[in-house]
């Protein structure tokens, strides 16, 4: 497979040329953060569109199913516009600390205006801009660590599950909302013209990506483990009770796993 494939026949500067990133390009991080620098203006109202207004209510059972205790330290990894990273932040039994952590600056700052107009209503989370696959912080810092949407675009998803494992405390839990790939025939017929043509289509039209983010969407969900398979690489990663729950006609599912 090409790293990226030109989608005009005209020679175009190296600038403005249309990409569609390989999942499995070895530049593959470099390429996902230009994509989201490029359509982080429009990232939140894609969500919505693309999702039929479902987005959030995923993220608000990513939270339910974190069983919070009340006082926890959480990070939420590749925490984009920060939406999931303020559904934690206002979470009962409230959290003493949350911090969003994400690689491309430009998703970081509609996080943090987006988290102004919180102010007084909860204790506001804070932001880091860090690499998932490196993260800045020492073992074992976390109650609980998060990531939505995020893991499939790491360029080493077993480096990146390993380091959020690390930042938990033990008895910790890792929580994964994700797109999986849906194996059944029946719900891969069911669900596949929206994913692979629509999706692309009206993501296209919406936030007019060089990289072309909504092609890259299917084909990144094509490479990723199916949900057993995720479930099995946590375990092996010292997860123990790990389950999951699929959601939007089996194309989603959220993994929970909790730190030996
Ligand atoms: C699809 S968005 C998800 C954003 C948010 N979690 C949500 O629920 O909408 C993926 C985010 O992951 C970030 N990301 C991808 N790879 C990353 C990495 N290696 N380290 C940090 N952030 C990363 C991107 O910058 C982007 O903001």
């Amino acid at each position: 497979m090409s790293s990226a494939s030109a989608t005009s026949t005209k020679p175009q500067a190296p600038s403005t040329s249309t990409v569609v990133i390989d999942p499995l390009d070895p530049q593959k991080g470099v390429k996902v953060r230009e994509m989201f620098a490029g359509i982080a203006g429009k990232y939140d109202l894609l969500n919505r569109v693309l999702s039929g207004g479902r987005d959030q209510a995923w993220r608000r059972l990513a939270v339910k199913m974190a069983a919070l205790r009340g006082g926890e330290t959480i990070l939420d990894c590749c925490c984009g516009t920060g939406d999931l990273t303020l559904l934690f932040a206002g979470a009962e039994p409230a959290p003493m600390r949350v911090i969003g952590a994400d690689f491309t600056p430009e998703m970081l700052r509609i996080a943090a205006t987006k988290t102004a107009q919180f102010k007084g209503a909860m204790r506001l989370p804070s932001y880091s801009a860090a690499d998932g696959l490196r993260l800045p912080f020492t073992d074992a810092s976390f109650d609980v660590v998060s990531v939505a949407f995020g893991v499939r675009n790491f360029q080493d998803v077993n480096a990146g599950l390993k380091d959020l494992v690390r930042v938990l405390k033990p008895s910790g839990r890792l929580v994964i909302l994700e797109f999986t790939p849906v194996r059944n025939w029946f719900w891969r017929a069911l669900t596949s013209f929206h994913l692979n043509y629509m999706v692309p289509l009206i993501g296209q039209v919406i936030s007019r990506s060089r990289h072309h983010a909504y092609k890259y969407l299917p084909k990144s969900i094509g490479v990723f483990p199916d949900a057993e398979e995720l479930k099995r690489r946590l375990e092996s990663l010292g997860l123990r009770e790990v389950h999951y729950r699929k959601l939007n006609l089996r194309t989603v599912a959220i993994h929970v796993g909790t730190r030996c």
